[in-house]
């Protein structure tokens, strides 16, 4: 059996050491391509393997296509709306993630970047602190978790909003839990924003909720750009100049909000919240686990399309 790791923004060598462990112990073959640029690569390399580790690299129907012996695809991250999964479905391709495996490093970037912006990123002028401040977290999931944790240990004052989670899970963590997202706008300081990209979130943060925030209003965003209006954003910073945003990864129109905002905005040049040699262990070797697991004992667990 052979296993690609095709990762246009690679893992920590240690965590590529790793996964050659565990794939070496089950007696397959490991092939990496990494850094590439080209999709044709991609195309090239996945011709004869029979499942492939990945990050944010697109899987689409044209890679499935080229792919003619693979039986699974292991996102080795969260987030999984890089891989086209009703093609995958249709090429008998298995989906998986490895959820929660990247999770605090994605947490502690919040904090990285939501104390950089309290501090007028570090321009030498007066800033806040996150004591004693709210903070409503859009979405507890593994990383909305983490984050709370954190923000405990701060004395941030926190709420947050999830349909699918329980309101007692919250309440167990130390946590308000909100129903309505606008009430989670307005009555926190800092939001940070942890919802998946589906057909039902796709810019479904816009100038509306964004103007509700109080005074001074921050928003972190490590989800995904595209939870985001950037139009109602920037229409949003317009109304409201006491209003940030920091988010990783840049959005689409990245320069021309740093023209017109200057330090009221972050953006990180590439995906930088999985990027800790520590996630990278972690979700590349579950990631060689799972795979192993499924290709020698037909295991699921983390299957992710029907
Ligand atoms: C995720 O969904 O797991 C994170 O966004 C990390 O993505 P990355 O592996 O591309 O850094």
């Amino acid at each position: 059996m052979k296993v690609l790791v095709a990762t246009e923004k690679p893992f920590a060598a240690v965590a590529v050491d790793g996964i050659r462990q565990v794939i070496d112990e089950a007696g397959y073959e490991l092939v990496l391509l990494e850094k590439y640029t080209d999709k044709a690569d991609l195309l090239k390399a996945v011709a004869d393997v029979d499942a492939l580790i990945i990050r944010s690299d697109k899987v689409d129907n044209e890679v499935l296509d080229a792919a003619k012996n693979l039986k699974i695809v292991v996102r080795a991250g969260a987030g999984y709306d890089n891989v086209d999964l009703a093609a995958a479905t249709a090429h008998n391709v298995c989906v998986q993630n490895t959820p929660g495996q990247n999770s605090n490093a994605v947490a502690e970037l919040v904090f990285g970047m939501a104390i950089m912006a309290m501090r007028n990123m570090y321009n030498g002028t007066s800033g806040s602190e996150l004591k004693e401040k709210t903070l409503g977290i859009q979405a507890f999931g593994q990383v909305g978790r983490n984050v709370a944790r954190i923000a405990k240990g701060l004395g941030m004052e926190i709420s947050a909003i999830d349909p699918y989670c329980p309101a007692e899970a919250m309440i167990e963590a130390g946590v308000k839990p909100v129903d309505d997202v606008k009430e989670l706008y307005r009555n926190n300081k800092v939001v940070s924003i942890h919802i998946p990209a589906t057909p039902e979130t796709k810019k479904s943060i816009g100038c509306e909720l964004i103007t509700l925030m109080p005074k001074g209003g921050l928003i972190v965003n490590t989800a995904r750009k595209e939870v985001i209006d950037e139009d109602g954003l920037v229409e949003a910073m317009r109304q409201r100049p006491d209003i940030k945003y920091v988010a990783d990864v840049r959005p689409d129109n990245a320069e021309a909000m740093i023209a017109e905002f200057g330090d009221r905005v972050f953006f990180t040049p590439k995906k930088m919240g999985a990027q800790t040699s520590e996630a990278n262990i972690n979700a590349g070797i579950a990631a060689a686990h799972q795979i192993v697991a499924f290709l020698r004992d037909g295991i699921d667990r983390f299957r992710v399309n029907k």
